[in-house]
């Protein structure tokens, strides 16, 4: 199959949460299983040059396309790049007036306040150079809101031109909670007829929704673990867009997310103070916990239970619940390492538990990915308290490293990590700790429930045993994508007017 994949963000050009993972990872495990497949994403020269590429790594194309947005031509550039080992191409649009920027999004908590036309830029430049390089997708798989605008505009305009005759649209929810609303009069940015601004299209409380766009206009939808697949077609987690998902409802599709073999794998991690498997486990992560706590400032005490977590410091991320159980936590001879960027409110409030706990606790704030790794693998806990939660990657990693998870029942969470309770500690199942009723309090006897077993070693060990055992990759999941891809054809030529 030609698969052409678009995101706002992929490893190791751009990331800022587990959509640049996973539109990396997807795209080289449908490589691997014998598919051409394209990716498509903006170029961003501040991120890149952040992560240490420079402009030399992306070749430059002599394509460009000329993108009409509203009332304004914008020139779109191209610049090439690929995966080390990967037959995926990586396409990177480049326009300096959009993405040239400090932030991908927004900068000290304020969005970007031309987003909506960034992105309706990106969506519709996608499209063009599909039709310029003549790639005649099978395939085009759109991710979020920023890429919401791409189904909608096959079906409108792009359908019956040369190429793509037989090209169909699958759209990937990450998020439901962020659904790149505007006001109604960006619609014209959209170039789309305002016939198509209504209640059962585009339109959503009176404004322009490319999340709605890209769920109603896609001949297949999925989200990212088959719980969220459920939970978004009701009122506590749908963000207003259940009943579009309920209507739509025989198109939706949940697909757990995999894990990249080569960025998280505790035997080859090179930002990590040792290697090991699940059969060393007990010998390299006692060093990769004492080289955490050495950088963190902690005193290197192998037997007191590290906790943590690795994160967006948002609500949704449950760190209302962490800060609260762990003001209670802290009674006992315990550690805590926390890493996470996002909400003033959160980043002060876990700076200052840091400096109320010099020896128990240590935060810090900013994005780095080296020291992601050395958490997983340091940690004894991972702490996933989230309110709701699409799928997670950080669980996953965890069970990969050894690390035991705790986690809220929601979503991906619920799909990947398995309660330690008795029955499933006796059938080999149990890889973690899972709680449903969302409250501190409940978290915190979860946290000492997980510290006494922590301190049952055979017992931890046997959980670390499972969770390092499965198979987390791609592979699976790639399978699962390319069915969908198939349905997604199968209803293109069914439904074509
Ligand atoms: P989300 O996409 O909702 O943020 P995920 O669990 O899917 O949550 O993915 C988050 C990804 O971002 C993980 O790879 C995690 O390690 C990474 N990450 C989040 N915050 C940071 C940070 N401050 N520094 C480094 N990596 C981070
Ligand atoms: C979103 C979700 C997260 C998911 C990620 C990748 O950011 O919040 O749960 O793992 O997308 O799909």
């Amino acid at each position: 199959m030609k698969i052409v994949l678009a995101s706002s963000e992929a490893i190791p050009f751009a990331k800022t949460g587990g959509l640049a993972d996973v539109a990396s990872a997807l795209s080289k495990a449908l490589a691997e299983a014998g598919h051409e497949v394209t990716l498509f994403m903006p170029y961003y020269p501040q991120s890149t040059a952040k992560r240490g590429l420079n402009p030399d790594d992306f070749e430059v194309c002599p394509e460009k396309v000329s993108i009409t947005v509203g009332s304004k031509e914008v020139e779109a550039g191209l610049r090439k790049a690929s995966f080390p080992e990967s037959s995926v191409t990586v396409y990177l649009i480049d326009q300096p007036r959009y993405f040239d920027r400090p932030e991908l999004y927004h900068e000290s908590g304020r969005d970007y306040q031309d987003n909506c036309e960034r992105f309706i830029f990106f969506s519709r430049s996608v499209l063009e150079f599909a039709d310029k390089l003549g790639l005649s997708p099978d395939i085009i798989h759109a991710n979020d809101w920023q890429t919401g605008l791409i189904p909608a505009l096959l079906k409108i305009e792009y359908q019956d031109r040369p190429g793509f005759e037989k090209t169909a649209s699958v759209f990937t929810i990450h998020n439901m909670a962020f659904q790149g609303q505007y006001w109604h009069w960006d619609m014209l940015l959209t170039g789309i007829d305002w016939k198509y601004f209504n209640r059962h299209q585009m339109e959503f409380f009176g404004q322009l929704n490319l999340l709605k766009t890209g769920i109603v206009f896609s001949d297949m939808v999925t989200t990212v673990s088959p719980t969220y697949a459920q939970e978004i077609r009701t009122e506590r987690f749908g963000y207003g867009l259940n009943g579009v998902l309920d209507t739509h409802a025989e198109r939706l599709v949940g697909i757990l997310n995999g894990v990249d073999p080569t960025e998280w794998n505790p035997e080859i991690d090179p930002n990590i103070a040792a290697h090991y498997n699940a059969s060393t486990v007990t010998q390299g992560k006692p060093l990769c916990k004492a080289a955490l706590q050495e950088r963190m400032g902690l005193p290197q005490k192998p037997d007191v239970p590290l906790l943590g977590t690795i994160s967006r410091m948002t609500d949704q991320k449950g760190f209302s619940l962490i800060l609260d159980a762990a003001e209670n936590l802290l009674a006992m001879d315990v550690q805590m390492v926390f890493l996470g960027t996002g909400d003033p409110y959160h980043e002060a409030s876990f700076s200052d538990l840091a400096k109320r706990f010099p020896d128990k606790v240590a935060t810090y704030i900013g994005f780095d990915e080296s020291l992601a790794h050395q958490i997983e693998a340091g940690l004894d806990i991972f702490l996933m308290p989230s309110q709701f939660e699409p799928c997670g990657l950080n669980q996953m990693y965890s069970l990969i490293y050894g690390t035991v998870p705790l986690v809220h029942e929601v979503g991906g969470l619920a799909d990947s990590v398995v309660d330690a309770s008795g029955e499933n500690l006796e059938n080999g199942t149990a890889n973690g700790f899972s709680f449903w009723h969302f409250d501190s309090t409940v978290l915190y006897r979860q946290m000492r429930r997980a510290i006494d077993m922590y301190l049952d070693k055979p017992t931890w060990n046997q959980l670390q045993h499972t969770g390092m055992s499965k198979d987390w990759s791609w592979k699976q999941s790639a399978q699962n994508y390319l069915s969908v891809y198939q349905r997604a054809g199968s209803y293109r030529a069914n439904n074509t007017e």
